[in-house]
């Protein structure tokens, strides 16, 4: 097993000096405390006995039905007996692996991919084949050509684990053409696909897509009954991660060995925060303060402090990066001067007080995507995203100038408002030259 890397951030995250722009945190302030004291109360006096007792391993029917409604607001029809509640989308990708994966077993995933699924991934010892993704999401044709190979070496995989929207940490979203694809080449091959869709509701701009369940459901020719994609939601993005609830749609096979697994795991996910969720979508249903309402303010609020970060963005890193400019969700992704390693560049960041996670922690190797970084613009206010961008700056550009010395060649030109900025840190205890090997067990990921 190994560490993840964004666990390790969270404890950066608890710091008041650190603005982290490095979890995958929403803005959870913007819910409002006597809405959430007003569910509490309903739960408790409507159904305190069953809020504290243990509930079905697939979840409260009452639950399964907000679940329905909320992939309605997708475009995507489900039925809700296929469903099972879990504890956060995060069970479902182990679940997923528990039922699926043997040592050494193949899943294709996107390069990068979802740092949460690294350690699971890795815990299962998977053999994950990443394919590099581009502005448009992962190309099937190199899927394809990568399952060709696989299958001459008898190798077949057991799932496509995929982010179609806002991918996490890339920012990118997957073309209409290639979700439509993705399905026919997972159709032919009869293989199952992975579809991780935390924020499709969180879209800033742009036309909404289907999903790749939807998709499937519509090849079988039967509403909600996709045989080959399995899908995985939460509440976490759209309400609230503390309630740890997320949920997987999926075929009835596959749906009957994650209910296995997840008796073994849990028994069940809360019933407490179970409830909460059914009486906060019940309080809200017609009242115009709905579930839905919340959603369409989160949209606003992220889609400004995005834009925040894309203007800060180009204030700050210089002409050596470039960055991804996401329609949605949490994240941008950023590729800086290939020199720099992005692992080194955060032991530096965090003393100067700001947080990312560095690229390589969603990339199986661990050595991948060391030029990269992702930077979560949903959990911070504007002042902190321009803050944060304007100390990472910095840091790279105090990097590129110690990198330009030790190499004797000059640093390459630098732009942003600090170009002339001569308070160069001493770095000797934070840049690795040569790339380092893998982390030994037991240091902490910021200090590689
Ligand atoms: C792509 C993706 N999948 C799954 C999760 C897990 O979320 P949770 O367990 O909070 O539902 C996250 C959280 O950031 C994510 O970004």
């Amino acid at each position: 097993m190994k560490s993840s890397a964004m666990r390790e951030m969270m404890a950066l995250t608890e710091r008041p000096d650190v603005i982290s722009l490095a979890g995958g945190l929403p803005d959870t302030s913007t819910f409002p405390p006597e809405l959430y004291a007003s569910v509490m109360a309903d739960v408790a006096h409507e159904s305190a006995a069953r809020a504290l007792q243990y509930g079905p391993t697939e979840g409260m029917t009452a639950t399964t039905h907000c679940i329905a409604e909320v992939m309605a607001a997708e475009g995507t029809a489900i039925d809700p007996s296929e469903v099972i509640v879990t504890t956060g989308g995060q069970q479902v990708i182990d679940l997923v692996c528990k039922a699926l994966i043997d040592p050494g077993d193949v899943i294709v995933a996107e390069a990068p991919t979802y740092p949460g699924a690294v350690p699971t991934f890795s815990a299962y010892q998977a053999a994950v084949e990443q394919i590099e993704i581009d502005a448009d999401g992962m190309p099937i044709d190199a899927l394809e050509r990568t399952l060709d190979r696989l299958s001459s070496e008898g190798r077949r995989p057991k799932f496509i684990y995929t982010i179609p929207n806002f991918q996490n940490p890339g920012g990118v979203t997957m073309s209409l053409a290639r979700r439509r694809r993705l399905v026919e080449v997972a159709r032919e091959r009869e293989l199952l696909v992975l579809e991780d869709n935390p924020y499709g509701l969180l879209r800033y701009e742009g036309e909404a897509l289907p999903t790749l369940y939807s998709l499937d459901s519509q090849a079988v020719g039967r509403v909600g009954a996709a045989d080959l994609v399995i899908y995985l939601g939460t509440f976490s993005k759209i309400l609230s991660p503390g309630l740890r609830l997320g949920w997987a749609v999926a075929p009835r096979p596959v749906l009957e060995k994650l209910n296995l697994g997840k008796q073994g795991a849990d028994l069940c996910s809360s019933p407490v925060t179970q409830m909460f969720v059914a009486a906060y979508f019940a309080q809200g249903r017609g009242s115009g303060t709905g579930w839905l309402e919340y959603v369409e303010k989160l949209r606003d609020l992220y889609r400004t402090r995005r834009d925040a970060m894309l203007s800060a963005l180009e204030e700050q890193f210089g002409e050596q990066a470039s960055w991804t400019r996401p329609e949605g969700g949490l994240f941008v992704w950023a590729t800086l001067d290939e020199r720099i390693d992005t692992t080194d560049l955060l032991a530096l960041a965090t003393k100067q007080g700001v947080a990312f996670v560095p690229g390589r922690a969603a990339y199986m190797d661990g050595n991948s995507g060391s030029s990269s970084m992702r930077l979560n613009f949903a959990g911070v206010t504007e002042e902190n995203i321009h803050e944060g961008i304007r100390r990472i700056g910095k840091a790279i550009r105090t990097q590129l100038d110690l990198l330009g010395s030790l190499s004797g060649r000059p640093a390459p030109a630098r732009v942003g408002p600090e170009a002339s900025d001569s308070d160069a840190r001493p770095l000797a205890d934070v840049v690795a030259l040569p790339r380092r090997e893998e982390p030994r067990a037991g240091r902490r990921s910021q200090d590689r």
